[in-house]
């Protein structure tokens, strides 16, 4: 069976990577893949590593075509006041963008400063991880992708917020991210020369994350999380290092290691990782890229409380388009690894 898919907002760089997976998907044929500022060129005019994979060309978004299956990736906020027409174009619509991805429509002024103009919709989204919501992605209709720190930061902590082992209070997440976060719309901030060496520290506070992390990683009490995010001189890659702190300083971390594995031993794309043996004895971005692996590790601290989770993946792969297409699998009853089986490269 053969689904039509269109993706909208395709020259970004999630619309990039979405053709790269859907190309190799064999049930899918994308039929439409819109951008304004390219419509009528060559998709491999701006993404080069699709040279002599497809002869596919952007159109505009005046005409959206019929489709089984349409993927979103706009920036904040078009999705939303447009989605009466894609939801008519598309019998099914994975959004890649944060439009939909909060179930409390109080939340959006909050974080993202404006009310949400069809908040009647918010919980017809699945939010996309499926490593949580499997079971209702079966069944959905319309999936909202989780955002890239948010999905990293979430697996890492999932099953101990699951498990009641951590603390709901005295949390903070650092997480540094790659230039290809921004996107690909060039700015004075994003310059190579301001860009380059750089360890900027972007979002201290207040980052829009924190709101889909806190509901994701709610069991009874809602946890308050203090979330930072820094970019650091990579293109691709996120690492975040969540500092928690155990109920009972005594849990041994085997009873750690049995809530990780209860929950990731049969997922395809999560993986334990703690090697003090190995040249990569943590969570380590490099080794993710073009995966749509995440990785976790742990440690404990010897002296008090404290549990470190350091999780890592790719923000174009398993932190946006990788996540979508794993996602779509599931909703559309494929096997859940099609498309995404590259392993990643080493060295590289
Ligand atoms: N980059 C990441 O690592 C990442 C990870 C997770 C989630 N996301 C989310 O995924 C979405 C796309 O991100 P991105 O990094 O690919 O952004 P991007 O590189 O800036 O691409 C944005 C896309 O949207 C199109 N677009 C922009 N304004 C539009 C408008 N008014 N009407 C119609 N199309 C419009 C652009 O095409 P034209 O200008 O050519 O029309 C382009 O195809 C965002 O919501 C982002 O937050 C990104």
């Amino acid at each position: 069976m053969t689904l039509k898919v269109s993706i909208i907002g395709a020259s970004g760089y999630v619309g990039g990577e979405l053709i790269r997976l859907l190309l190799q998907h064999p049930e899918v044929e994308i039929v439409q893949a819109t951008s304004q500022r390219y419509a009528g060129k060559f998709v491999h005019k701006l993404n080069p590593n699709l040279r002599k994979r497809t002869l596919m060309k952007f159109s505009d978004n005046s005409k959206l075509e019929s489709v089984d299956v349409m993927f979103l990736a706009l920036p904040h906020g078009i999705g939303m006041n447009k989605i009466d027409e894609f939801m008519k174009a598309g019998s099914k619509i994975v959004d890649l963008s944060s439009d939909f991805r909060i179930k409390n429509k109080d939340e959006y002024p909050i974080w993202y400063g404006h009310e949400h103009p069809r908040p009647e919709l918010l919980n017809k989204f699945v939010y996309g991880i499926p490593e949580i919501h499997r079971e209702e992605l079966k069944k959905a209709q319309y999936v909202s992708k989780a955002g890239c720190l948010a999905a990293a930061s979430i697996l890492g902590l999932y099953p101990l917020f699951k498990n009641k082992l951590v603390e709901t209070e005295n949390i903070v997440v650092e997480v540094k991210t790659g230039s290809s976060g921004g996107g690909n719309k060039p700015s004075l901030s994003t310059h190579h020369p301001e860009r380059s060496n750089v360890i900027r520290s972007f979002r201290p506070t207040m980052h829009r994350h924190t709101a889909e992390i806190e509901q994701e990683l709610t069991f009874g009490e809602k946890p308050k999380i203090d979330f930072s995010a820094t970019s650091v001189d990579i293109v691709r890659g996120i690492l975040s290092t969540a500092h928690v702190r155990l109920i009972n300083p005594e849990t041994a971390e085997k009873d750690i290691w049995k809530a990780y594995r209860q929950e990731y031993e049969k997922e395809p794309f999560v993986r334990m990782v703690k090697e003090s043996d190995s040249i990569y004895p943590y969570p380590e971005p490099k080794i993710l890229m073009g995966t749509n692996y995440c990785d976790v590790g742990f440690e404990k601290d010897s002296r008090g409380k404290r549990l470190v989770v350091i999780s890592a993946l790719d923000n174009l792969v398993k932190g946006s388009a990788g996540q979508a297409v794993q996602a779509f699998n599931i909703m559309c009853g494929f096997k859940e690894e099609t498309a995404l089986e590259f392993p990643g490269l080493h060295p590289v």
